[in-house]
């Protein structure tokens, strides 16, 4: 039985969530609170296996409200209820803890499959059952899925996730998918110069059942036996993919591939969150300058909320800026996370390979940065292949800005 607690300040709101859930076998509403203090109080007492939270409401919100229970309850995921035109609350909601963000007027559907999602990841964690939490790679059969991240655009998001793909393609000869979920201005297409039709659009326009049959056929054919889901080829198309829809072509990607290497765009979408609720591997994709810093900083506190683990996440950095007053270890300090590797700016190697369309872990094999991105792909094979000990040691004109480690 999953147990839930509705904080809403309107009873009528309060009524018909109740009544709406008390249709499902599996569902039980154990208590409800006007405010959040109130929601906070009864969370406390009867301990409920998921926490449904309006957001605006007199005394304590509901923002605030999550923040002091994902201090107070870690163990009680939030759902948080929005309606329309709050959506600037979802990355303060998010920020603050919250699992899942439902926009109202939802139905019940929706309400009923994020509260079963939140509870079902909760209790993977092991929250519920006296057993340690599994380690995460174990919980999903198939391929590992790797997301991209950064908190800024024009970080090289795009560029190391098509590089890391060939590498993996290269380093492992496995079967690797690239998959492009910047819904919005995805360019994994233009960098890889594919000529294809089919995107991701295709697969949710409820056209067509979504297996494997209909993904294969929509994949674009990349270089060196990649294949590549494209993003939409317009802007105003990235609405119609949701979590959802994330998650179905997620699962069935890593039945199909070794791993999934997936690109994402500079909003953290809630196609981008749900990708990486999903993936072994999460890389933060950082820069040398102090807005990039502290936008790493903010990225990597938000997944923390997302309670992903550390092990889960590699922080790499993109040395685009040479003369960059910073390096890795001033860097390390101010995060508190270990930077994993550093890639040297080139930007005649880089702009050369997208001119080409080809990885430049093809087109300039030799490169040190083609070696560090070879030896970061090496790094995500499962622990039991992988190395105790990676390291890179630079060409000899090399500096610090050259290692790579685990
Ligand atoms: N290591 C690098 N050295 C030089 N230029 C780079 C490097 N990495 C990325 N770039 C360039 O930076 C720009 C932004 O990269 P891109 O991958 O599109 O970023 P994002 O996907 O994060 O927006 C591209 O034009 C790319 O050529
Ligand atoms: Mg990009």
């Amino acid at each position: 039985m999953i147990r839930v607690v509705v904080v809403d300040d309107i009873p009528s709101t309060r009524e018909n969530l109740k009544k709406l859930l008390s249709f499902e076998e599996d569902i039980e509403v154990v208590g409800t609170a006007g405010d959040g203090r109130e929601g906070i109080e009864v969370s406390r007492q009867l301990q409920p296996h998921v926490v449904l939270m309006d957001v605006n409401m007199p005394g304590m919100d509901g923002i605030t409200a999550t923040e002091a229970l994902a201090v107070e309850l870690p163990q009680c995921p939030v759902v948080i209820m929005s309606v329309q035109g709050e959506r600037d609350y979802l990355r303060r909601a998010m920020q603050s803890g919250a699992r899942e963000f439902l926009i109202k007027p939802f139905t019940g559907d929706e309400l009923v499959a994020s509260l079963r999602r939140v509870y079902e990841l909760e209790a993977k964690k092991g929250a519920y059952s006296p057993r340690a939490a599994p380690v995460v790679a174990e919980t999903k059969p198939g391929g590992q899925v790797c997301v991209v991240l950064s908190g800024k655009g024009g970080c090289g998001k795009s560029f190391i996730a098509i590089n890391l793909a060939a590498a993996l393609r290269i380093e492992t000869s496995a079967k690797v998918c690239l998959v492009d979920l910047d819904l919005q201005f995805g360019d994994v297409g233009v960098m890889m110069n594919l000529d294809h039709s089919k995107t991701i659009t295709e697969l949710v326009d409820g056209s067509g059942s979504l297996d494997w049959e209909f993904i294969d056929d929509v994949l674009a054919d990349g270089p060196m036996g990649l294949r590549v889901l494209l993003g939409p080829f317009s802007p105003e198309y990235g609405d119609l993919v949701r979590a959802e829809h994330v998650r179905a072509i997620v699962d069935i990607l890593r039945r199909e591939f070794d791993y999934v290497v997936v690109d994402t765009g500079s909003q953290l979408s809630e196609a981008t969150l749900e990708a990486v609720d999903n993936a072994e591997h999460v890389i933060v994709v950082g820069a040398l300058t102090i807005p990039a810093i502290k936008d790493t900083r903010l990225m990597l506190k938000m997944l923390e909320s997302l309670r992903v683990d550390r092990e889960r996440i590699a922080v790499v950095v993109n040395g685009h800026d040479a003369h960059a007053v910073y390096d890795g270890p001033s860097i390390e300090r101010n995060l508190k996370f270990p930077v994993r590797v550093q890639f040297p700016s080139e930007p005649r190697l880089v702009a050369g390979s997208i001119h080409r369309g080809s990885p430049l872990v093809v087109t300039h094999p030799d490169s040190d940065i083609a070696e560090l991105l070879k030896g970061l792909a090496r790094t995500l094979r499962p622990s039991i292949e992988a190395p105790a000990e990676v390291k890179l040691e630079a060409k000899p004109t090399g500096s610090r800005r050259f290692s790579l480690r685990r």
